[in-house]
């Protein structure tokens, strides 16, 4: 038996602009109106949003363990093991979490995540060798995964103090890698 005739809603149109407080999250929004209002310190310390900036760009690398033998990386990696190299375009989403300053109502300033992303990771891989030439890469096999990796660790303390929540590395249109820290 149905008894959907005794169930109360659970959301009655309207009714969060009865119950929604003063100094609410979109209070913060109103700067340059009539009467600004500063977001309370209670709600902005609760909102955690998280921001991404998206950058691209191109490097070379070979896929390959000089530990193993040829035979070894060919049955492996495969046309990755090419000793003259072959390219990616890759895509990297860099996504930071923070609260949201009442001054500014951002996270942080997204031009800022923009120069960090720049100076920390693009100036250093774009046409560049991923095996020969970046220093964050050096002795490990030049995987998307290896590279995700050695790209958050030089990415996370530079964006403070926002935090670093997630890294997503395309390498191909088809497939990417995703890391969070853990
Ligand atoms: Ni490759």
């Amino acid at each position: 038996m149905h008894s959907t005739g005794l169930q109360k809603p659970l959301f009655a149109p309207g009714a969060h602009r009865r119950t929604e407080p003063r100094g609410s999250l979109w209070d913060s929004c109103k700067i340059g109106g009539a009467s600004p209002v500063v977001l309370s310190p209670h709600l902005s310390l609760m909102a955690v949003v998280q921001i991404t900036r998206i950058v691209r760009f191109n490097a070379a690398h070979r896929v390959y363990n000089p530990a193993l033998s040829d035979e070894e990386n060919q049955r492996l990696f495969g046309k990755c093991n090419n000793p003259n190299w072959h390219g990616h375009n890759y895509t990297l989403e860099v996504t930071v979490e923070g609260a949201v300053d009442p001054i500014t109502g951002f996270v942080v300033n997204l031009r800022d995540i923009k120069q960090v992303v720049e100076r920390e990771v693009v100036e250093h891989v774009d046409h560049k060798n991923l095996n020969l030439e970046v220093p964050f890469m050096a002795g490990t096999i030049p995987s998307t995964e290896n590279f995700v990796l050695g790209i958050w660790r030089v990415l996370a303390p530079a964006v403070a103090p926002a935090r670093l929540a997630r890294l997503k590395l395309w390498e191909t249109e088809n497939q990417y890698v995703e890391y969070d820290g853990r």
